[in-house]
């Protein structure tokens, strides 16, 4: 008999059910708490799993009373969130998502594992891989941003990340993909609401990651708190058991949101715990997050028959299986048994300000208003983030709670020493107090630059954050206002600075501001990235992985929508538009500018007939005409122009990155696969189907900025 059997063998109800239960965990100055008698049921050997315990002594002395207590002493699986970083905190990852580096994704995912599973973490619940097209959903801050496909990159790179080549390895975390799934279109963009999308969107949009975290390997997933279509995702049969477990063959843990087991209930779908435990175990849920409902639950199920000891079985010996993969059983305490070395955290602390500075999206720059000139003596620093460090950190602070974060006047301060910098807060992030504009507004007076730093409260984005109008909170537009008008009579520029958890609707501060950067919520070394940025010595790189929209109303926005019938026209009065708003976003998937200046030419496509197991070769020539060197992302986009179902006007297929000195000419080429080219037909098979299909280059979504040439799929 294997470990597992010979376990199993010797396990009553309420062990097993122990390894089917997570229970959260804290710690105070007196020691480890956790919820109720769980200090005793880890003895027993009812509670098997932890979740939100932080160091490696807390984490080390529960798995000493799991493993040496406890009498058939299995180690306990320990997991926490790692969202945007353990300690180290790195841009949050709708801000890294815009990086569009694979390498860099993975990279920032592995130093996270080994931060965490250094303070003896095996699992963490990441990455979160829920498309969003919507702003006014706060846990857009959390995800990859509107599209599948780039979706599809980060799930491969951070399950990589995490779960390195080896889960055992003590550096090595369980990652959990999640939220499954198409929890980003939630009703009006309000947390936990409905979710209520076509079969075609769930498999076109939605789905693909899921997929691609599973090819990956991904030890878990997590299902979303939501309902899908009328079915809660946490007891969704067919989605669960039909499509993860049996489609794409996931054989590993399945575990539940937080108490969502027991939330069945309020849904209305479940009428008692032990409904609820019923339910959730038959979609093929192992774990329950923090319900009790497999514990209370199950016994009195079995009893009455509604499930059957073989269905727990198979959930505890996944759970079984997956502590064994993480080396837990051999020896339970070798994340956490040596603390990291100093320079393994200061070459952590370098990425995070590297990975910072390049995320920063640079949506405007008239005049070559950035990089600031090296003879700026004076800068009028306002607004209510710009002295604000703890905000920098982003809504998940994790571990990286105690930790320090360097505001924007810090970075400054230490970035440009001969530099005057006045700062006034001007108003606070969302009171209605206006007192201090007209302080802020003196500061211009003498002053070089402007820079105004506004946006939301970290806690404005992230779970249960949800805003009806995601734009700038409490009087910031007046400060804004009154702040560019005596700027301008002064003749001095304004560079605006945005902080938030998802794009703004921004558009009078777009029309206004010289130069306005997206900085998201950057981490730790925020001011450091910031200062980098200004003073010209990193050139911003990031890309927005969402459309920013004119006006709330036209959420949810995407670059890739369906065609309709009457196209905005103009010159007709019949067709697709607003009667106040223009259709396209103020600033366009994939924009982002650089110190460079870059143009396109000589887009090739080879061949220009391609079969389904060819490779397309698409290259592009580009030139940078500035006076800087920069790194340019190039996008490919495809759009089949005849279809049996109708297709997006652009599918995201490619990205790449090319860095010029000035002046310099270089070109950079893609392959696709044509396979990559079929799409989900009328029966939601894939299909390829002969045809013509526009290839499209270019540096964002954005119509007119895109080479096309049109190819033959036969
Ligand atoms: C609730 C969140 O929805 C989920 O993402 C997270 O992993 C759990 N809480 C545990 O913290």
């Amino acid at each position: 008999m294997n470990r597992i059997d010979t376990i199993m063998a010797r396990m009553t109800l309420p062990e097993k059910l122990g390894q089917l239960t997570m229970t959260a965990s804290g710690y105070a100055v007196t020691g480890p708490v956790i919820a109720g008698d769980s200090t005793q049921a880890i003895i027993d050997g009812t509670i098997g799993n932890l979740l939100n315990m932080v160091g490696a002594g807390p984490v080390h002395e529960m798995q000493r009373l799991a493993v040496e207590k406890s009498r058939l002493g299995i180690p306990l699986l320990i997991g926490l969130d790692i969202v945007h970083g353990h300690r180290t905190l790195f841009p949050i990852p709708l801000a890294e998502a815009g990086l569009f580096d694979d390498a860099l994704w993975e990279r920032t995912a592995r130093e996270a594992a080994r931060e965490g599973a250094a303070e003896g973490l095996a699992m963490t619940f990441a990455p979160m891989l829920d498309v969003s097209r919507d702003p006014r959903w706060g846990r857009t801050a959390e995800g990859p941003g509107e599209d599948p496909w780039l979706n599809v990159r980060i799930a491969r790179a951070k399950v990589r990340g995490f779960q390195g080549t080896d889960l055992s390895s003590a550096e090595s975390l369980a990652a959990c993909a999640k939220h499954f799934v198409a929890y980003g279109p939630v009703t009006a963009g309000r947390e936990y609401a409905a979710v209520d999308i076509s079969e075609r969107t769930l498999h076109e949009v939605h789905l693909p990651a899921f997929a691609a975290a599973v090819r990956a390997g991904v030890a878990t997933v997590m299902p979303a708190f939501t309902d899908l279509n009328g079915v809660p995702m946490t007891a969704h049969v067919p989605l669960l058991r039909g499509w993860l477990r049996g489609e794409m063959g996931f054989d590993g843990v399945i575990v539940s949101d937080y108490n969502a087991i027991a939330e069945l209930i309020k849904h209305g779908v479940a009428a008692d715990l032990v409904d609820a435990a019923v339910l959730a175990l038959k979609a093929g849920v192992d774990i329950d997050m923090m319900a009790d409902a497999y514990r209370k639950g199950l016994p009195v199920a079995l009893e009455q028959g509604r499930v059957s000891i073989d269905e727990i079985d198979a959930s505890v010996r996944r759970v079984l299986r997956l502590k064994e993969q993480l080396g837990l059983f051999d020896d339970p305490y070798r994340r956490g048994a040596v603390p990291e070395p100093a320079a393994a955290v200061a070459e952590r602390h370098r990425l995070a300000r590297d990975v910072a500075s390049r995320a920063v999206v640079l949506l405007k720059n008239e005049r070559n208003t950035l990089p600031l000139p090296a003879e700026t003596k004076a800068l009028a620093v306002i607004g209510p983030l710009a002295d604000a460090s703890t905000e920098m950190k982003g809504p998940w602070w994790g571990a990286g709670e105690h930790e320090p974060a360097t505001s924007v006047l810090a970075g400054l301060r230490a970035a440009l020493k001969k530099t005057e910098l006045r700062h006034a807060p001007g108003v606070a992030i969302d009171s209605a107090d206006d007192s201090g504009i007209d302080e802020a507004v003196a500061l211009c007076d003498g002053a070089d630059a402007v820079l105004l730093c506004l946006g939301e409260r970290a806690t404005m984005s992230g779970e249960a954050a949800s805003r009806a109008t995601p734009a700038l909170p409490g009087r910031q537009q007046a400060l804004a206002e009154a702040v560019t008008a005596r700027a301008h009579v002064l003749g001095i520029p304004v560079i605006a600075i945005l902080f938030s958890g998802r794009p703004l609707v921004i558009p009078w501060l777009a029309e206004h501001a010289d130069a306005l950067l997206a900085a998201w919520f950057l981490g730790r070394e925020a001011g450091h990235a910031i200062a980098d940025v200004l003073t010209g010595r990193v050139s911003p790189g990031g890309r927005t992985p969402m459309s920013w929209p004119r006006a709330v109303g036209q959420i949810p926005i995407h670059y890739g929508p369906r065609p309709t019938g009457r196209p905005m026209n103009p010159a007709d009065y019949y067709t697709s538009k607003y009667q106040d708003v223009e259709n396209t976003p103020l600033f366009a998937f994939g924009h982002g500018l650089t110190y460079g200046r870059f143009s396109y030419d000589e887009l090739r496509v080879d061949p220009p007939r391609v079969r389904e197991h060819e490779t397309l070769r698409v290259s592009v020539g580009l030139r940078n005409d500035g006076a800087r060197a920069a790194e340019e992302t190039v996008f490919l986009f495809a759009h089949a122009k005849l279809s049996r179902v109708t297709r997006p006007l652009l599918e995201l297929k490619g990205y790449a990155k090319l860095r010029l000195e000035p002046g310099a000419a270089g070109s950079v080429t893609l392959e696709l696969p044509a396979a990559e080219l079929r799409y989900l037909g009328p029966d939601l098979q894939p299909l390829f189907e002969p045809g013509e299909v526009e290839i499209l280059v270019g540096p964002s979504a954005e119509a007119t900025g895109l080479l096309r040439q049109t190819i033959e799929l036969c």
